[in-house]
């Protein structure tokens, strides 16, 4: 109970910061949309509709979002607890984005639950070792400018698969 309680504030951590930046791109694209509008009277852009097999998946889960991922999912493992409706963002965000790759390269291709890619359970380990890295590494360093301060898939991938190890 406890590990879920702490897995879940780690998790809302990620959320929050990806959410964040988004919210921060957002606004200041409100902020060059309404400067637009102002000057050329253009029609205000609305957010990019979902390609149809993430509108798919939303429809498949309609109703349960709130439920918890392991009532609604078949095989979840690293992300009991989290609702639903929050496992696609959290797909879209912190596992396909922060490293610049497609759902496909770690799912087999019209089977989300299978774990036949084992580029799947190396993520899951990731999961695990961010969350060592931010309940137990982290906090352990003195000093430190954050009050608390989170390590997640993108500090160290930033767009990439594999994390680079030198600037040259
Ligand atoms: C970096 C690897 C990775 C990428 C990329 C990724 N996923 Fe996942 N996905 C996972 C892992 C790992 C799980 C299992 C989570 C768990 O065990 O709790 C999962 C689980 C899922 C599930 C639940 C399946 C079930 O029934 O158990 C869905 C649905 C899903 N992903 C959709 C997506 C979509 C859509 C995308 C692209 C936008 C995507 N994933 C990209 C790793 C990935
Ligand atoms: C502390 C740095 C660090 C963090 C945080 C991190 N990774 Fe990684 N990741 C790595 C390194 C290093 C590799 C190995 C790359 C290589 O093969 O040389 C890697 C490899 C991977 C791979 C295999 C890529 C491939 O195609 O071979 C996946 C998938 C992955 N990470 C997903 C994630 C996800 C999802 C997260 C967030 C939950 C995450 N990583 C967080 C450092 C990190």
């Amino acid at each position: 109970m406890k590990r879920q309680a702490i897995g879940f504030t780690f998790m809302m951590s990620i959320l929050i910061l990806g959410s964040l930046n988004w919210t921060a791109c957002k606004s200041k694209k409100a902020v060059t949309d309404a400067a637009k509008e102002e000057t050329t009277a253009t029609q205000p852009t609305t957010p990019p509709a979902d390609p149809p097999f993430i509108a798919a998946l939303k429809e498949s889960i309609k109703g349960k979002e709130n439920l918890p991922s392991e009532e609604v999912f078949e095989n979840i493992k690293i992300l009991k607890g989290i609702p639903a409706g929050r496992l696609i963002p959290i797909m879209q965000m912190a596992f396909s984005t922060s490293l610049g790759v497609k759902c496909n390269h770690c799912h087999a291709r019209g089977d989300w639950a299978s774990d036949v890619n084992p580029k799947k359970q190396i993520a899951r380990e990731m999961w695990v070792m961010s969350g060592k890295i931010n309940r137990e590494l982290l906090p352990a360093i003195e000093g430190l400018q954050s009050p608390q301060p989170v390590a997640n898939c993108t500090t160290c991938h930033r767009g990439d698969v594999i994390p680079k190890t030198s600037l040259q």
